[in-house]
């Protein structure tokens, strides 16, 4: 029987309930379970981040059951420091924990000057995933993203990179994100007759899009069909489906943050109004705007596990305890939401 960690003052020792309050999914038809709720390290684990921040949101996570990380080599500012952030705490907190963590990367946005640091390249995947697994300083990741569609590389030497990858045992599964229904349906003919399943997909889904469920296949349908599981990012829509927005813009939040992908312009008084009625409906159940915004996506059959962000502890402990509050909702739950997102019941 392995001998118990003894709690030596200054180290961190993890929850010994921390797996008692998590669900864990079966990705796919594949033997691995993620936690229902996962951390993403896209904004606020950078090098322009406070680090002691990065590593109390990290611990915390791992005291509530959460085993999945997810992380891109861009992921920072600066690009890679992400995973550098990562590799630092593994080294002062929680190295000794590796075989419980599920540690993603990712290649497929831009990276590195020149042609073979962006897109789909065999060069770009292999040569990205050596820098990512140096940066976090472990021998392999448990998953290997293609970030995005590459219309100019034959997706056969996409799918070839990453079938590779888990040959030289650098990754353990592969995905794709942000792949459509039909192009994530190719890709898992091509890596099945090479003998690699396309375990998970890894797409953007939330009230306020939900391009997953549209179209015939709908990416779902190809999911459910295929056995390949779902990590959904975005799942509060970078904040805006939670109370963040209601009062106006915090000067600490995303909005009004040097971060790109959300500003200011996109907390409209369409989506205030849509989070106000939806927050009413949340606080009906006894539960947050954000608690009532992740229980909706893990209530769709697809999806596995639902990838949430975080600028503070408190916030993944509000993310987690969505498990013990979420009620299934009636389908009289279900319509009045779907009136509220459609703007039908105005
Ligand atoms: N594959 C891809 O192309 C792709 C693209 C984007 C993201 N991702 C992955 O998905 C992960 C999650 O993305 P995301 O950060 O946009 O997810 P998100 O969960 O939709 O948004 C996270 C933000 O919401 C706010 N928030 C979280 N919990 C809250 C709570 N309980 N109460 C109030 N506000 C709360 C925080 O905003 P404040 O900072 O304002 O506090 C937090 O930074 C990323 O880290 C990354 O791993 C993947």
């Amino acid at each position: 029987m392995a001998k118990p960690y003894t709690m030596v003052p200054g180290f961190y020792t993890p929850a010994p309930d921390r797996y008692d309050r998590m669900e864990y999914h079966r990705c796919g038809r594949s033997g691995l379970k993620l936690s229902s709720i996962s951390l993403g390290l896209w904004n606020n684990f950078g090098s322009v981040n406070v680090h002691e921040n990065a590593r109390q949101m990290l611990l915390t996570a791992f005291d509530l059951g959460v085993t999945h990380y997810d992380l891109a080599n861009n992921y920072g500012p600066l690009p890679g420091s992400a995973e550098e952030t990562l590799g630092r705490i593994l080294d002062s907190d929680l190295r000794r924990y590796r075989d419980e963590l599920v540690l993603t990367t990712k290649a497929g946005y831009h990276m590195w000057e020149g042609p073979y640091g962006d897109w789909g390249s065999r060069k770009y995947l292999i040569s990205s995933l050596d820098q990512s697994l140096k940066r976090i300083k472990v021998d392999y990741v448990d998953i290997f993203y293609h970030h995005r569609p590459d219309p100019n590389t034959p997706l056969e030497e996409t799918m070839g990179a990453l079938a590779d990858i888990v040959r030289q045992g650098k990754a353990l599964y592969v995905g794709v994100s942000n792949y459509n229904a039909e192009q994530t349906a190719k890709a898992a003919d091509i890596l099945e007759r090479m003998g690699v399943p396309l375990t998970i997909h890894q797409p953007r889904y939330n009230m306020l899009d939900r391009w997953v469920e549209e179209g015939k296949p709908s990416l779902c349908d190809v999911l459910l069909e295929r056995g390949i599981g779902a990590a959904v990012f975005c799942p509060l829509a970078q904040g805006l489906l939670t109370d963040r927005y209601l009062n106006g813009i915090p000067s600490d939040s995303r909005a009004a943050s040097p971060c790109v992908f959300l500003n200011e312009k996109a907390v409209t008084e369409d989506v205030l109004n849509k989070v106000r009625k939806l927050s009413a409906l949340a606080g009906e159940r006894g539960e947050t705007m954000a608690q009532l915004a992740l229980a909706w996506v893990l209530e769709n059959p697809a999806i596995t596990s639902v990838i949430t962000g975080a600028s503070r502890p408190d916030q993944i402990r509000q993310n987690v305890e969505t498990l013990q509050k979420h009620v299934p909702l009636s389908e009289e739950e279900h319509k009045a939401i779907r009136a509220i997102l459609t703007g039908e019941d105005a």
